[in-house]
């Protein structure tokens, strides 16, 4: 078994997938250590999260530079003060240059609230719902200087019902975020997932289609 995989957390509000991360290394689901939570803004809930469960706690205030460059130069040097082995967004809204991606090229993932490709950007519930989908879902991924791209690792998939409005479906994606996230994060952790020229690969295989978390059951389709 390869030593904890040190990780970073990048946040600006909530924080619950950053608290379901947390627990599942508290319960040896994902084998890492959190050396850090950062968020742009000193609201975040989320930072209070991380210092009831005694992680180190950060805030560096974008409205603080004169321009994305310098915010994300500082935002790199303090997240390698940790050295972390991998860099988590979790509702970190920003975008970000390409400098920074680059930096962190094949270990910075992100997770987010639709089934990409589809619906990158905000408001993808009502989007979802606007668009008469019979399913929504979430993705994680790695990330690339496009916003919401980068190769899929895992998707969770849910049904759309009829009665759903965009805060029921808000509500069921989380669920499914705490579940695969950590989940993604632990298959990095085991050297079970690894990233070359710009792919991803499980057990050494190319992720072609992501694995999908549905029915509370993992469907492997075209690895
Ligand atoms: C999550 O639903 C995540 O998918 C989304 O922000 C939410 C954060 O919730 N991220 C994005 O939209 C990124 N494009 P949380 O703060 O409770 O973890």
């Amino acid at each position: 078994m390869p030593s904890a995989l040190d990780i970073v957390v990048l946040i600006s509000g909530n924080g619950s997938n950053l608290q379901a991360i947390i627990d599942a290394i508290k319960t040896h689901q994902v084998h890492g250590s959190i050396r850090a939570v950062i968020s742009n803004r000193a609201d975040a809930k989320g930072l209070q999260r991380a210092r009831n469960a005694g992680i180190n706690a950060e805030t560096l205030n974008h409205k603080d530079y004169s321009s994305r460059e310098s915010f994300d130069l500082a935002l790199q040097q303090l997240i390698d003060s940790y050295n972390p082995g991998l860099v988590v967004l979790a509702g970190f809204m920003r975008i970000l240059s390409d400098d920074f991606v680059d930096h962190y090229d094949g270990r910075l993932f992100n997770i987010h609230p639709s089934l990409l490709p589809e619906f990158k950007g905000l408001n993808t519930h009502q989007r979802v719902l606007d668009a008469n989908c019979a399913e929504h879902g979430a993705s994680v991924h790695f990330v690339n200087s496009e916003l919401d791209s980068g190769a899929l690792v895992l998707q969770a998939v849910i049904k759309v019902n009829s009665n759903d409005n965009a805060e029921t479906l808000a509500q069921r994606i989380h669920q499914q975020e705490h579940i695969i996230y950590p989940m993604a994060i632990n298959w990095f952790a085991e050297g079970r997932l690894t990233y070359k020229n710009s792919q991803a690969l499980l057990d050494n295989k190319l992720i072609a289609a992501p694995p999908q978390w549905k029915n509370k059951t993992l469907h492997i389709q075209d690895i």
